[in-house]
């Protein structure tokens, strides 16, 4: 067992509850962070039934008072978080990139690139007070450039203008605090947790919540020797 703490954003339902549920499991005192105080209740109290150390946290993290609210809670609570989990995120309209509006774009953005950063940034005095902790940011195959720029790659056809480019930010926000934070015991990486059964896509994913939270928690649980500034879609290397 461990007296560690983690912070799952957007764990309400779905790959980040999976994700909060994985690491209760391995004797984490868990935050589970929801925009929706109610949702967040309800799963919360799910996870305690199964005798696991965790606790609702309001975070909408589009929301600056939101997400200064959760920091000082957690701060008062522990006065440390050793795992933050960059989760929360939306796919925004899927029509063509022609026919997306910017308006549509931005939003998407709020959540899935600028939301990171301000969480991030909010939590990194409580980050640094743990000594050693783990950033994780859920990323997405979809923002791999590599991949979407390979006509063999399966991807190669999904071509959303908001989210992809979306998870690519996501990704370069990833590398840039990982060289910021290199030396201060903090890793930062990214997870593509793969194509995933939940309302994300009307549950037309091939893949489990749980084979989507294992990687995600892999990345989150490694020691000091572990990885960072890396992007990975279960332990296996994902370019950029
Ligand atoms: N599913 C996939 O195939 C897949 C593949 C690659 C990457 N991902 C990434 O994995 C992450 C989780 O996806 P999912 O499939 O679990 O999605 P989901 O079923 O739609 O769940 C998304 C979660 O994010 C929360 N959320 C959205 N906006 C928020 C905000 N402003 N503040 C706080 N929470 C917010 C939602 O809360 P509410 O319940 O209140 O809406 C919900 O708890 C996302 O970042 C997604 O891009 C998913």
């Amino acid at each position: 067992m461990t007296s560690k703490t983690a912070l799952i954003t957007g764990a309400n339902k779905s790959i980040g509850y999976e994700t909060a549920r994985q690491l209760g499991r391995l004797g984490y005192s868990v935050w589970l962070g929801a925009r929706d105080q109610d949702r967040g209740k309800l799963a919360a109290d799910r996870l305690v039934s199964e005798g696991l150390d965790v606790r609702p946290l309001a975070i909408d993290v589009t929301d600056e008072a939101s997400v200064l609210a959760a920091a000082a809670r957690v701060h008062e609570f522990n006065g440390k978080l050793d795992i933050l989990i960059n989760n929360a995120g939306i796919p925004g309209d899927q029509s063509a990139p022609s026919e997306q509006s910017v308006d549509d774009v931005r939003a998407v953005y709020e959540t899935n690139v600028f939301a990171p950063i301000r969480v991030t940034q909010a939590f990194l005095p409580l980050l640094k007070a743990s000594g050693e902790a783990n950033i994780v940011m859920v990323s997405s195959g979809l923002g791999s450039l590599g991949w979407l720029s390979d006509p063999d790659n399966m991807f190669f056809g999904v071509n959303y203008l908001g989210y992809n480019s979306s998870k690519t930010a996501l990704n370069a926000v990833t590398l840039a605090f990982a060289k910021d934070l290199s030396g201060t015991g903090i890793k930062v990486n990214a997870a593509d947790p793969g194509y995933t059964a939940t309302d994300f896509n009307g549950h037309t994913g091939y893949r489990t919540v749980e084979q989507a939270a294992a990687g995600i928690v892999w990345l989150a649980t490694m020691d000091a020797s572990g990885t960072t500034g890396g992007f990975y879609f279960e332990q296996d290397q994902v370019p950029w």
